[in-house]
């Protein structure tokens, strides 16, 4: 299995594997241009995993400048419990590491068990002191 850097020309590849993964929500942002534009703001942070040129698994993560972001991340489940979904997300603290941000954040719906149970036995702490407020602009698709 080889690991990579995303590349824009993974962008159907990864849609049909996030479609077809429970937990995983398609919004606007996963847009080939805004996925295009992602990839150029955070390079060097987001990787595939393939097996035979195949995408089995994936990560997005970018930076604000102060604290990391991960989204998206993604492992075929035939391809779970291998560690791969452990070597994907420490690939983005190390390059986070590198460039001096030392904290990252990760939205999960509290109805994802899977994740929320992956998250925390990786030491990732839930946090319930803060409360996530949104605003959507009146000209966005999304719900
Ligand atoms: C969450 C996910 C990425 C984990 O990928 P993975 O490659 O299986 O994870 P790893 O092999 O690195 O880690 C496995 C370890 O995490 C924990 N873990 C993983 N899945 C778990 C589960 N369903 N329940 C409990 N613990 C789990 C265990 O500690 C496990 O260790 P073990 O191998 O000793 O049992 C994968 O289950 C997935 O793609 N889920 C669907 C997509 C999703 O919801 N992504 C998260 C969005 S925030």
């Amino acid at each position: 299995m080889n690991l990579r850097q995303m590349l824009p020309s993974d962008h159907s590849a990864l849609i049909e594997l996030f479609k077809e993964t429970p937990g995983v929500t398609l919004r606007d942002a996963d847009s080939y241009p805004a996925t295009e534009r992602y990839l150029e703001r955070n390079p060097e942070l987001n990787f595939v995993i393939e097996d035979k040129e195949i995408i089995i698994a994936c990560v997005m993560c970018g930076h604000d400048g102060r604290r990391g972001y991960l989204q998206h991340l993604v492992v075929k489940p035939n391809y779970r419990k291998l560690g791969l979904g452990q070597k994907l997300f420490k690939e983005c603290l190390s390059r986070l590491s590198e460039i001096g941000i030392d904290k990252t954040h990760i939205f999960v719906f509290k109805d994802n068990g899977i994740a929320n149970d992956f998250w925390q036995s990786k030491g990732w702490i839930l946090r319930e002191d803060v409360n996530l407020y949104s605003y959507t602009s009146s000209n966005s698709t999304n719900a």
